[in-house]
């Protein structure tokens, strides 16, 4: 879906504002388009709107679950974001990729219910919700986009695969869909729940955990003051049959926070602790707790 908008929206050097630190297959994938790509820091808050270059057209941001960071973009940066984009006649590309995965609270808005002026592309994927392997996403576009849009779809491949689109409708038109994301919803949260509770515990004294409200990873990042060699209890984790990230990975330019980034999707809720202590363990701290 991304590269979809970036066929229609991006021609050669187009200046096209991601999050720093942020999602590199986007990043990677603008570029391969042509595009100047440009680093935007990212607070508490979301992206820092203040310092977005005035000559981007697009903006890709992640606002219901920034990644890597997981924090939300507060409701006056969005409509910060949206003011932006309105005056400067910019696209804002907003991918929801994971927010269905709420552990507390409403989730906000999406900037492109805001939107009263075709200025927001708003893109879902079925990826996170369902299965990775589906290959099926979806995108929101103000009717002013759509034709090219459409044109672009039908350049690539004429259209979707239907097989697995009708399989699909069926199963959301059922309440199969709705059902699924309840019930694994509550795995995640538990899942969520416990690898929290070991970043607090474990690893409390050089690590903190950067509370999110949703999604399938949790970020943590080193404390200040703290000597941590992230990257080598990471490459030691992995001989120990545990993966997990380093924020680093997820900056294009020099990283300004050290930390982990560990994904729960996969990994079955029972293995989580043994996971932990062996991840403990990668940073030398010995420990049965
Ligand atoms: C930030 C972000 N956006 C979107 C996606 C989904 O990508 P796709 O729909 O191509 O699987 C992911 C998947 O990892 C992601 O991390």
């Amino acid at each position: 879906m991304i590269c979809l908008i970036g066929r229609v929206l991006i021609s050669q050097s187009t200046c096209v504002a991601v999050e720093e630190p942020g999602y590199p297959q986007a990043r990677r994938l603008f570029r391969s388009l042509g595009a100047s790509v440009v680093g935007v820091p990212v607070d508490d808050e979301g992206l820092n709107v203040d310092a977005i270059p005035g000559n981007a057209r697009l903006v890709y941001v992640t606002p219901s679950h920034q990644f890597p960071l997981g924090t939300a973009m507060s409701l006056q940066r969005r409509t910060a974001l949206l003011a932006w984009a309105e005056r400067r006649g910019a696209v804002v590309i907003e991918d929801d990729y994971d927010s269905e995965f709420r552990f507390e609270g409403r989730p906000l808005d999406p900037i492109q219910s805001l939107d009263r002026t075709g200025r927001v592309i708003y893109v879902g994927s079925f990826s996170k919700v369902l299965l990775p392997t589906l290959r099926l996403g979806f995108l929101v576009a103000p009717v002013s986009l759509q034709p090219a849009l459409l044109a672009a779809k039908q350049l690539t491949d004429w259209h979707g695969e239907w097989a697995t689109q009708a399989a699909l409708a069926r199963f959301i038109d059922q309440g199969l869909l709705a059902r699924h994301i309840r019930r694994v919803a509550r795995e995640y949260a538990n899942r969520y729940a416990q690898i929290a509770d070991s970043l607090e515990h474990r690893f409390g004294g050089w690590l903190r955990s950067i509370p999110a409200a949703a999604g399938l990873h949790v970020a943590a990042d080193v404390r200040p003051g703290t000597s941590v060699d992230v990257a080598r209890a990471v490459r030691r984790a992995e001989a120990r049959g545990v993966r997990v990230g380093t924020l680093s990975d997820f900056y294009a330019g020099t990283p300004v926070r050290a930390g982990l980034v560990i994904g729960f999707g996969a990994i079955p809720t029972l293995r989580i602790d043994e996971g932990m202590r062996r991840l403990a363990a990668s940073f030398g701290h010995r420990t049965n707790a």
